[in-house]
């Protein structure tokens, strides 16, 4: 058996796994946002500590087993979190969270101190609000005292292990959204450290997402009824071990999961390809492999603004129902899901939604399809990037709430023009954490082969020629209410 731990910001959920491929056991613990200012969105690292240990001792109760058979445990983490700690490994102040948005002026800093074209080429990705250095030097410049405590800083679940092994680490597809990784290296950069005068010292050694680091102290045995001899993985970024838990392994395997924001997130073997910082280029918890990803920010989220607002009373199933029966393009109706401003490819937090083209015939069913359409063009804005720079797409493994409606999953197959795979189930990125302990603890030599036993197609959508050709125009379209309509706020 092995543990995978997916730290969320909402929740911490435990998984415990066995060699046949089946979920044995399964404990959530949730915990609070702290949001003290508009655009702050904090955590406190203990919080995490006190439930991680609380579910662990829960679901080792609930275990039938004998404790000595869990073999290993490893990690998902929310991405881009701020812990800081002092020299004697003290939280020196809330975790600042990826979607705490504070630091617009520092990432204007780092373009204009790193340079656009240099960060681009040391880290791969844009500076962005939600990313770690921007947050390292809101801290630098706001909270200077405490900021001169600082020895070492940790992602959430880097930190999280460390409490559980004692060891501080980093692992690559987490450090990937720091902006202080050369990416394609895998190294930290001196250069970004020393432009910001941040002592390297700060950044934590580097190890791989399956490489054992220790095993579980005393204490954190004692408190979870856990052997002290289980062997602690170091684990990945959320997304990377969303990839993992879905198959996303091989060179044209690629990603559709919706959630509150949607990404599309597709395996890249080189480390050298140039997306300009148009979409995420990170790290794969699979070594020196890599992802591309690009984000929709109000994906499901859409959706359930729309049922809020015009559909209070009705459920999802309800409101989507009949909407097969509304032609291709929603009779003419267009939908643009920028409700909170929009990630990829525009990075434009002002933006705004639409519908356009309403007419006295339309239908609430006409909306809710447009709605789906609109969320889907949006998705394949980032395809479009991924395969102008040459990846060839032509098969996507949809998940989340995208793969819950039958209609919205063949639209997606004619928006994408790519056939759709959908699969028997769904784990999330818990299990491609559970999948990486698995991997570390020599349970097979490939990543694939422990995947393989969680991941099994139930059905395939195949694009429609003919809608194929009526969403490409409409597309065309699409993309040019961006344009038009980015000076409306
Ligand atoms: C990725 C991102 C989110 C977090 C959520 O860039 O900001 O998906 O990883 O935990």
């Amino acid at each position: 058996y092995v543990i995978g731990v997916d730290l969320g910001t909402s929740a911490v959920k435990l998984i415990l796994i066995n060699q046949e491929g089946s979920i044995v056991e399964e404990v959530s613990k949730s915990y609070p946002l702290i949001q003290e200012k508009s655009g702050y969105s904090e955590q406190e690292p203990e919080q995490w500590v006190e439930k991680t240990q609380s579910g662990l001792a829960e679901l080792v109760a609930k275990f039938n087993g004998n404790v000595e058979d869990i073999e290993g445990i490893s990690f998902s983490g929310q991405m881009h979190g701020l812990v800081l700690l002092d020299k004697e490994n003290n939280v020196l102040r809330n975790a600042i969270l990826w979607n705490d948005v504070r630091t617009t002026p520092q990432c204007q800093e780092i373009y204009d101190v790193v340079g656009k074209e240099k960060l681009l080429e040391i880290t791969k990705n844009p500076a962005l609000e939600g990313f770690t250095l921007p947050k390292i030097l809101w801290v630098k410049e706001n909270e200077q005292e405490l900021f001169e405590k600082a020895a070492v800083f940790m992602l959430p679940k880097d930190y999280l292990r460390f409490r559980m092994t004692g060891q501080i680490h980093a692992e690559y597809s987490d450090a990937a959204g720091t902006l202080l990784l050369n990416v394609g290296e895998k190294t930290w950069s001196n250069e970004i450290c020393q432009l910001f005068n941040l002592p390297e010292t700060l950044c934590p050694p580097l190890v791989e997402s399956h490489d054992f680091v220790g095993t579980i102290t005393d204490e954190f045995a004692a408190s979870t009824g856990l052997s002290n001899k289980t062997k602690v993985f170091a684990g990945g970024a959320d997304n990377a071990c969303g990839a993992i838990g879905a198959g996303i392994l091989s060179e044209g395997t690629t990603l559709c999961s919706v959630g509150t924001s949607g990404v599309v997130l597709s395996y890249e073997e080189r480390n050298d390809r140039d997306f300009a910082g148009k979409v995420h280029y990170f790290n794969h918890g699979k070594e020196n492999a890599f992802y591309t990803m690009g984000v929709t920010l109000a994906a499901g989220y859409s959706l359930s603004w729309f049922k809020e607002v015009f559909a209070e009373h009705e459920s999802f199933e309800a409101l989507l129902d009949g909407i097969e029966n509304v032609p291709v393009g929603s009779n003419g109706l267009l939908f643009t899901p920028y409700l909170v401003g929009e990630r990829t490819p525009y990075a434009d937090p002002k933006i705004r939604g639409s519908f356009i083209g309403m007419e006295g015939s339309h239908t609430k069913k006409d909306f809710a399809r447009a709605v789906l359409e609109g969320i889907t063009f949006s998705l394949n804005e980032s395809i479009e990037i991924f395969r102008e720079s040459g990846k060839t797409i032509d098969s996507i493994t949809s998940i989340g709430g995208g793969a819950k409606n039958e209609t919205w999953l063949q639209i997606q197959a004619d928006i994408f023009n790519a056939k759709i795979i959908k699969l028997k189930s769904e784990q999330g990125p818990g299990i491609g954490a559970a999948i990486l302990a698995a991997y570390g603890a020599g349970w097979s030599t490939s990543l694939q082969e422990i995947a393989n036993l969680f991941v099994e197609p139930a059905k395939v959508y195949e694009p429609i020629a003919e809608n194929v050709e009526k969403y490409k125009e409409i597309f065309s379209l699409y993309k040019k209410v961006y344009v038009q309509t980015k000076e409306l706020n």
